[in-house]
């Protein structure tokens, strides 16, 4: 049967609720976030992503008050890119590696998504914003402002990626 799990007679169905926030403009947010969420669509500009033109631009608040930068860097040989997140919390952990995540932000510009749909982040990219957590031993908000100027708001990177491989 499709999409179906089977559970065995003995096991007990388990569900999961992941928590999040939904703003219908990201101008809702605080003068904080609004400057956070600036940031990230300066990094989107510094995209370099030729072959799927959808920039992607991240930005972090680090809890000293530094703002760090990263976007989408791209390669002929694909895998060899990078996604705008992993570089912006790999550029943290290798510069500021004993200030912790606050905030990280998210935004894109580009036709791969429809406007509307939330801009979830790849699951290498869940799975490194996990270990920063983890790493940090602090949880994090995350920002994903859509194109359609919507925002979902994560508490945790644990929402995004339940269920995550690690300890
Ligand atoms: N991309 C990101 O930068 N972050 C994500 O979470 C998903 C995808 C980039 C990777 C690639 O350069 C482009 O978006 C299209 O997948």
């Amino acid at each position: 049967m499709k999409n179906k799990i089977h559970f065995f007679e003995s096991q007990m169905e388990q569900k999961l609720t992941i928590a999040y926030e939904y703003f219908t403009t990201w101008k809702e947010l605080s003068e904080i976030d609004q400057s956070l969420i600036v940031k990230a669509f300066e990094a989107c500009e510094t995209a370099y992503a030729p072959y799927s033109n959808f920039r992607v631009g991240a930005s972090i608040q680090l809890s000293d008050g530094t703002i760090l930068k990263g976007s989408n860097q791209e390669n002929v040989a694909y895998p060899s890119g990078l996604c705008a997140e992993r570089v912006a919390l790999f550029y943290a952990g290798a510069n500021f590696p004993n200030e912790k995540v606050d905030t990280l932000c998210i935004v894109a510009k580009g036709d791969l998504l429809p406007m509307d749909k939330i801009l979830s982040p790849c699951g290498g990219c869940r799975q490194v914003m996990l270990e920063t957590e983890n790493r940090q031993k602090r949880s994090y908000r995350i920002l994903l402002v859509n194109q359609d100027d919507t925002v979902t708001v994560f508490q945790s990177a644990h929402d995004l990626l339940p269920l995550a491989f690690g300890v």
